[in-house]
């Protein structure tokens, strides 16, 4: 970040200016400002303009992850698609990076896919290592949309073309976002035939060459099919995994945009559903997170995922131009799976371990049973938090007990507001109380339900990480879980919980935290 501050400084300058002054269109890191009052303090955004799907996620040996995502270097809204690159070492404290692929020519556009280390070489591109990246993507053409591959000898910074591409040829608009994963020696790739509804399945010795094993397609998933990813989930509790399937498409359960996903087996051509539970069931029970990927390059039993924090329905109309960006990523998130609740298979997503940005305790296993307490954290000065309460003695049934959380403005009068209702197990969250974004998909709905029970044992957590103009809820440890962008005119500043008739043996406790910021 520091040279990037000192760049913006001495030329002061957008990127595209800045890189024609330079006589370069490479290996300039674009600068960016993160002081505006919507901009998020712990999540990713780009530093400027416009940012859309993560792209070719990946750790590499020595412990850095990369994450490139869908990037318009000259605008605040879609087109022009390069992958931009940030690396970090604990996936919060980002370091923006040089752009990493640009467009081979003027009419095509470098869109979605993903990335591999060649530590074998089955490529041919890395004679003399065994940390080649090898990037897969679709190239958007004027007639159609086919798949390239690139690669990179200096560990994921700059890249070359292959001079083979296209590695799959195409005769239609809609084939996309290629992921790549290996399995028992093979590389295989899951892709969109988006308006088919069809998720391919090729598999591939050396990367350059594929062949067709199987197409996926299932009723329940929705009327476009993007970004898949075939991955191999742990399962909680035991050593064992399953893979998923996952798929973003829309409609959601909130309208627009979403990310679904199926729970199953993978036997190196053929994706099979668990046959006991052939369910579609969604990655994001709120309405703002898209296009996520899988991090290539984990150790086993290790799933991360991170998404874009938006809803395609109004994603190029955020209103932050004006602080010239525009979307970020939600936060890396651990995966896994459990069979708990007896339902068949749930995705568990809960933050990646968060400490590198946790600052302060505002509140510490403050005990709040029929009874309220309220933060002042004006003088946080990311104005980021993260709470969690957790309610115990959930055993007597029909209670009519409530937790409510709720975020404010003392000066504008705006808040967000959450409530947990023992009656009917349900959450809800609620934006509308927040005024800067006027915008009648983002409006509708703009208050969430989602159903979600104590365990068996009578106990329930809620948790959130609140970063300027982005909320995730984590509920049951993220057995349960959301992301919802919201646009206060003036910040968000005092945090307020209060619980009301809760059943006889319930104790609550809560714990806030101020987060620091990554940008400064
Ligand atoms: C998803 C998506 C992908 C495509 C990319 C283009 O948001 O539409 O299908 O590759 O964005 O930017």
């Amino acid at each position: 970040m520091r040279i990037s501050a000192i760049v913006g400084v001495l030329f002061g300058i957008g990127q595209y200016s800045l890189f024609s002054f330079l006589g370069t269109t490479r290996a300039q890191i674009i600068p960016g400002d993160y002081t505006g009052p919507l901009r998020p303090q712990v999540h990713f955004s780009p530093p400027q303009f416009f940012m859309n799907d993560p792209n070719g996620c990946f750790l590499d040996s020595n412990g850095t992850w990369h994450l490139y995502y869908q990037y318009n270097p000259t605008d605040i809204t879609p087109g022009n698609q390069h992958w931009g690159h940030a690396t970090s070492k604990d996936l919060y404290h980002w370091e923006n990076q040089p752009i990493a692929i640009f467009p081979p020519d003027n009419t095509s556009q470098v869109f979605t896919g993903s990335a591999v280390i060649d530590v074998n070489n089955t490529s041919g591109f890395f004679p003399d290592q065994d940390n080649g990246i090898v990037a897969i993507y679709t190239l958007n053409t004027p007639t159609k949309e086919i798949q390239a591959i690139s690669f990179s000898r200096d560990g994921g910074f700059t890249f070359t073309a292959f001079d083979g591409n296209p590695i799959i040829d195409s005769t239609t608009m809609s084939f996309r976002d290629p992921k790549v994963i290996q399995f028992q020696g093979s590389w295989v790739m899951v892709v969109a035939f988006s308006a088919d509804l069809v998720v391919a399945i090729y598999t591939s010795p050396d990367l350059k060459t594929w062949t067709h094993a199987s197409n996926f397609t299932h009723a329940d998933i929705g009327e476009l099919f993007e970004c898949p990813n075939l991955v191999e989930i742990p399962i909680d509790g035991s050593d064992e995994t399953k893979f998923i399937l996952s798929i973003s498409t829309n409609p959601g359960p909130n309208k627009g945009t979403t990310m679904k996903y199926l729970v199953g087996d993978f036997n190196g051509t053929h994706f099979i559903p668990d046959p006991t539970d052939n369910v579609v069931r969604v990655v994001d029970a709120i309405k703002d997170s898209y296009a996520g990927q899988y991090f290539y390059g984990l150790p086993d039993n290790e799933a991360v995922f991170i998404a874009w924090a938006t809803n395609g329905d109004y994603a190029s109309d955020l209103p932050t131009a004006s602080e010239g960006w525009r979307s970020s990523q939600t936060l890396p998130r651990r995966n896994s799976l459990t069979n708990v609740s007896g339902q068949g298979w749930d995705l568990v997503s809960s933050p990646f371990d968060l400490s590198p940005v946790t600052g302060p305790a505002l509140a510490n296993a403050t005990e709040v049973v029929n009874n309220s307490m309220s933060i002042d954290y004006s003088d946080v000065s990311s104005n980021a938090l993260y709470f969690e309460a957790d309610i115990t003695g959930l055993t007597s049934t029909a209670s009519g007990g409530l937790l409510n959380f709720t975020f404010s403005s003392p000066t504008s009068g705006e808040s967000l507001s959450g409530v947990y209702q023992l009656s009917n197990n349900t959450f809800n969250l609620d934006r509308n109380n927040t005024r800067g974004f006027d915008n009648t998909a983002f409006e509708d709905p703009s208050s969430f339900d989602v159903s979600v029970s104590p365990d068996a044992d009578g106990n329930l957590s809620v948790a959130a990480v609140i970063d300027r103009s982005i909320i995730e809820v984590f509920l049951n440890g993220g057995k349960l879980s959301g992301t919802a962008l919201f646009y206060p005119t003036e910040p968000l500043r005092i945090f307020s919980v209060s619980t009301e008739a809760m059943p006889p043996d319930a104790k609550v406790t809560v714990g806030v935290w101020a987060l620091n910021s990554v940008w400064v």
